[in-house]
């Protein structure tokens, strides 16, 4: 066993410094992090933030141990020294009963480990005990150790003093003489108080039907969700939501929630033990991975982030809305507003010319739109999607000129200019696939399965990095792009790299998500004022790790504003409307071709980043004119959109045929509320909305943008009225929508 000494920390050579800070208040603090307080008698850290406290301890056999995480304590309540749990029985050691907030597999553990490590005399069983600890800047770092090996283990926690939100992530370091493979590793495991009543919340999709809400009861067992995709897929979404078995009210009750900052293959682990206790592990997927560690090595797992709420599901996403705004996404805690899109892929596909794109780009300013968005098809060879991706020269015969007059033209109707690209993708009839088969994932000999009629390139290997880079580089050198619109429109298949020592070749998992973050890093500080969009033919690569590095993200293809609803709800389960791109499209653009009014359409888009894609040559007057008069409207409403507090008031789920939502401004002066009816049906009156989150005693003033409020509905009233006798809308027949604000006009004292 492992204790800290002097003798011990000189060892360990890194410049750990045990700070034992004791803090009575939980003032906020200059870094965005809650304090740290630890308790050196009962070694006991504990952390408090917004309506959270997290307290975790040591054990008598040195392991790391959950005690507390749920709603904040009194500051007074202390907590005892962590203590083993005794074995069950000779089925259930100790070691699996543990509440363990990292383990490592080994000592008999049956449950999800933390680490897995294969040592090269073979040996796989890895006993990680606590070494130390230090809290700077208001962050807790403890190092962990095996009992024999030179393997550490130094786990990181911040909580984020506004939300309570811990943030975790695990560094793993080889201070021995040989490289070891590691097998499988986590950020760590979020531990629940003991209960049999919890019900898991999470996402699931396709493309073109992307965040579908799923609900299942916690049992004995284990739930995976996963992707072994390569990338973060939308089969499901690294996200989930735990509550209590009380109440359909998004609004109620207790809800555990968190999310992976990995945009790679995951894991995220729910698995309720023999003694009903549930553990949620989350970190790198286990399938197919290795990670070879050399001598002096480290590498870090990706972020685990975690919260509680009080106030249900729909807390819980409040709080996710505001950790991404105010501190993941660049710019954060002040991102811009999302400006006003216009996106050219539904009305010219591949079709591009000079003149077209100009044609549009006018119609788009003459509407208010801020960002005219060039799609696919102006490189290479690009006449179809069976050829040009890795040849990101421009199409001479589209653009004899280049892309500069249109870029100005852009840029002289006062609108910013964007471009869409696909970097990570190559077509067989390409340039660079002729010069550099060797550059896409495979394994010789066996064959290159394509999706879309492309492969993947293998961004692990230094040379492919070098190309991304330097194409990106150049042509945001040459041209003056304001975003990008960064896609990736398939899965791996046949993940080999076959160039690098056998050891090393699993490594592709890890190594590829790295460098894709580091050129989005890299491209952002040569080029500060480059905005980019994270699309995945739709929504297959949204989380909190690519947010770090895109302003804004592409939910669905699927833009039918009905079924936009559903997949829009999902979405801002776990991320901000403020983040969701979503575009007004043509009646015609989906298979069943329906003929919805543009006022439908619009609403159904303003509930997030709105953006316009339709093919603006077949707009009519009356077209332009709704098209105008809503841009304006939502122009004033965005901020509160974007930034403000969401209520699902109605989520389109268990196939209502209704939806409604709230936003409440952050200084809850603006009030925006949008209803929908998609079909009528037996004609029943549309349901009282209960508005949420208001001030009780103050007065708000009700306007409508869109339909009405029933006849008998104030002009003005309390917030306590709004939110109690609640608001009525006259909706009738069928694609209705309706959109309201209420603005605080009075306080009533
Ligand atoms: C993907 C994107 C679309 C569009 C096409 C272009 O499907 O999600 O928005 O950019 O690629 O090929």
């Amino acid at each position: 066993m492992i204790r800290p000494s002097v003798l011990g920390y000189a060892r360990m050579g890194l410049a750990i410094t045990l700070s034992l800070f004791v803090f009575s208040c939980t003032s906020i603090s200059q870094t965005g992090n809650a304090p740290v307080t630890y308790d050196a008698n009962t070694r006991v850290f504990r952390m408090d933030a917004a309506g959270v406290t997290y307290v975790l301890g040591v054990n008598e056999h040195e392991q790391v141990q959950t005690l507390y995480w749920g709603k904040r304590l009194s500051p007074g309540d202390a907590f005892p020294a962590a203590r083993s749990p005794r074995g069950y029985s000779a089925f259930d050691l100790p070691i699996t009963l543990t509440q363990h907030e990292f383990v490592g597999w080994g000592g008999g553990i049956v449950l999800e480990p933390d680490l897995k490590i294969t040592f090269p005399d073979g040996n796989r069983d890895l006993a990680l005990k606590y070494v130390s600890s230090s809290i700077k800047e208001n962050k807790l770092n403890i190092v962990m150790k095996d009992i024999s090996r030179e393997v550490y283990v130094t786990l990181h926690y911040a909580m984020d003093a506004e939300t309570g939100i811990v943030r975790r992530s695990a560094e793993i370091e080889n201070r021995s003489d040989a490289a070891f493979t590691i097998e499988q590793a986590a950020a760590g495991t979020y531990n629940l108080p003991r209960g049999t009543d919890y019900h898991l919340h999470f996402l699931t999709g396709r493309w073109a039907a992307e965040w579908s809400v799923q609900d299942e009861a916690i049992r004995g067992g284990k739930i995976v969700l996963e992707s072994r995709r390569g990338t973060t897929g939308s089969q499901n979404i690294p996200f989930f939501v735990i509550d209590r078995d009380i109440s359909k009210d998004q609004e109620q009750g207790d809800a555990y929630f968190g999310a992976l900052a990995w945009s790679g293959s995951w894991q995220i682990s729910i698995e309720q033990d023999a003694l009903q206790q549930v553990h949620i592990t989350g970190g790198l997927n286990a399938f197919d991975f290795g990670y070879r560690l050399k001598k002096g090595e480290r590498i870090e797992t990706p972020e685990f982030l975690a919260g509680f709420s009080s106030q249900g599901i729909g807390g819980a996403s409040r709080l996710m809305h505001r950790l991404e705004i105010d501190s993941i996404v660049p710019n954060a805690p002040n991102p811009r507003l999302r400006p006003v899109i216009y996106n050219s892929w539904e009305a010219t596909t591949f079709h591009l010319d000079e003149a077209g794109q100009v044609a549009l780009a006018e119609k788009a300013a003459s509407i208010g739109v801020e960002r005219f968005v060039m799609d696919d098809g102006w490189f290479g060879q690009r006449m179809n999607d069976r050829a040009g991706l890795g040849d990101w020269y421009v199409n001479k015969e589209k653009f004899p000129h280049g892309l500069k007059p249109l870029i100005d033209k852009v840029h002289s109707l006062g609108m910013e200019f964007g471009l869409w690209v696909e970097p990570e993708m190559v077509n067989a009839d390409s340039d660079l696939y002729r010069n550099h088969p060797d550059w896409i994932l495979n394994f010789p000999g066996r064959p290159h399965t394509e999706g879309r009629n492309q492969m993947v390139l293998n961004l692990a290997r230094p040379d492919v990095r070098a190309y991304v880079m330097s194409f990106l580089n150049k042509l945001l050198a040459e041209n003056e792009i304001d975003f990008l619109k960064w896609d990736y429109n398939r899965n791996w298949s046949e993940p080999g790299w076959s160039d690098v020592p056998l050891e090393d070749q699993k490594d592709v998992y890890y190594d590829f998500t790295k460098n894709f973050y580091s050129i989005l890093e890299e491209l952002r500080s040569k080029h500060p004022k480059l905005e980019i969009e994270s699309c995945s033919g739709g929504g297959s690569r949204v989380d909190l790790g690519v947010m770090r590095y895109t302003d804004q993200d592409w939910p669905s293809d699927n833009t039918n504003p009905v079924d936009r609803l559903v997949i829009q709800n999902g979405f801002t389960y776990p991320y901000s409307p403020g983040l969701m791109v979503a575009w007004v499209t043509d009646s015609s653009n989906l298979p069943n071709r329906l003929a919805l009014p543009l006022e439908f359409r619009f609403l159904s888009s303003m509930q997030g980043a709105l953006g316009v894609g339709a093919n603006l040559n077949k707009y009519t007057p009356e077209d332009f004119a709704v098209a105008k008069r809503l841009i304006a409207q939502y122009k004033t409403l965005r901020e509160t959109i974007q930034r403000g507090l969401l209520y699902r008031l109605i989520p389109p789920e268990d196939g209502s045929e209704r939806s409604a939502t709230e936003y409440v401004s952050r200084d809850g002066k603006q009030v925006v509320v949008f209803a929908f009816l998609h079909s009528s049906i037996e004609r029943y009156p549309y349901p009282t909305l209960k508005l949420r989150g208001l001030d009780e005693d103050a007065v708000y003033k009700l306007e409508a943008f869109e339909g009405k409020a029933t006849n008998g509905v104030p002009a003005t009233a309390s917030g306590s009225y709004w939110m109690n006798r609640g608001l009525d809308v006259n909706m009738n027949g069928d694609f209705q929508a309706a959109g309201f604000t209420l603005t605080k006009v009075a306080a009533l004292k």
